[in-house]
């Protein structure tokens, strides 16, 4: 499985062109991307870092990693995922960065998702669902979530994101609709985000080797 992820983000290289900033997602799928990327360094503008560990990693390599704010919108955003469907819907937030990514999704023209073969789902669901919340509505919003949805909400325990926030993980759904779903679970009072990307989905899917059309 490593040599898959190895061989997606060394693929996504491909999308990197001269003098781009570039956005950067979390993982060990990414870590081999940002590995990659430290080869293009001197041609690059710098990074946008969805996480303090792809910070440190992407700083390691010599790559300048920038301010969303100041670097303004991103012509690529790559980045892994938990679940993939054939819509290129996607589940992340296992690595309780799905925040900061779903910022700089939405900040790129072209968001780049790499994968291993496991994670091609036709419905999304089965990797339980990543929920980032205010810690204070913990308990409000996992009842929210039992009531809105026919899943089960775990709360991460101990894990604190880059953020200061908690994250609950609900198990159980069979997502036959991301759209509705994110949406519904987005107006959530206590929700920072929902780590259902269907709203703004991946542009293009890399599995393994392969870039891949999905539809
Ligand atoms: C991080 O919060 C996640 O969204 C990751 O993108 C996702 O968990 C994929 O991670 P791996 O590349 O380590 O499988």
């Amino acid at each position: 499985m490593s040599n898959a992820k190895r061989l997606a983000g060394e693929k996504a290289i491909e999308f990197v062109e001269d003098g781009m900033v570039v956005g950067v997602g979390t993982g060990s799928t990414v870590a081999f991307f940002i590995d990659a990327l430290a080869g293009l360094r001197h041609r690059i503008g710098g990074a946008v870092s969805s996480s303090e560990q792809s910070t440190e990693r992407l700083r390691r390599h010599g790559i300048e990693v920038l301010d969303l704010n100041s670097a303004g919108p991103l012509a690529l955003y790559v980045d892994g995922a938990d679940e993939c469907d054939p819509a290129k819907c996607l589940i992340k937030g296992g690595g309780a960065a799905l925040t900061r990514e779903k910022i700089i999704a939405q900040a790129s023209e072209k968001f780049v998702c790499i994968i291993d073969q496991g994670k091609r789902v036709a419905v999304l669901g089965h990797f339980p669902l990543p929920i980032e919340v205010i810690p204070m509505a913990r308990s409000l919003v996992a009842r929210e979530i039992v009531a809105q949805t026919r899943g089960q909400p775990v709360w991460r325990e101990g894990v604190v994101t880059d953020n200061g926030n908690w994250v609950l993980d609900i198990h159980g759904l069979a997502i036959t609709d991301p759209v509705a779903m994110e949406t519904v679970l987005n107006q959530i009072p206590g929700v920072v985000s929902v780590g259902l990307f269907a709203r703004r989905p991946a542009d293009v899917v890399i599995v393994g080797g392969d870039i891949i059309q999905i539809m």
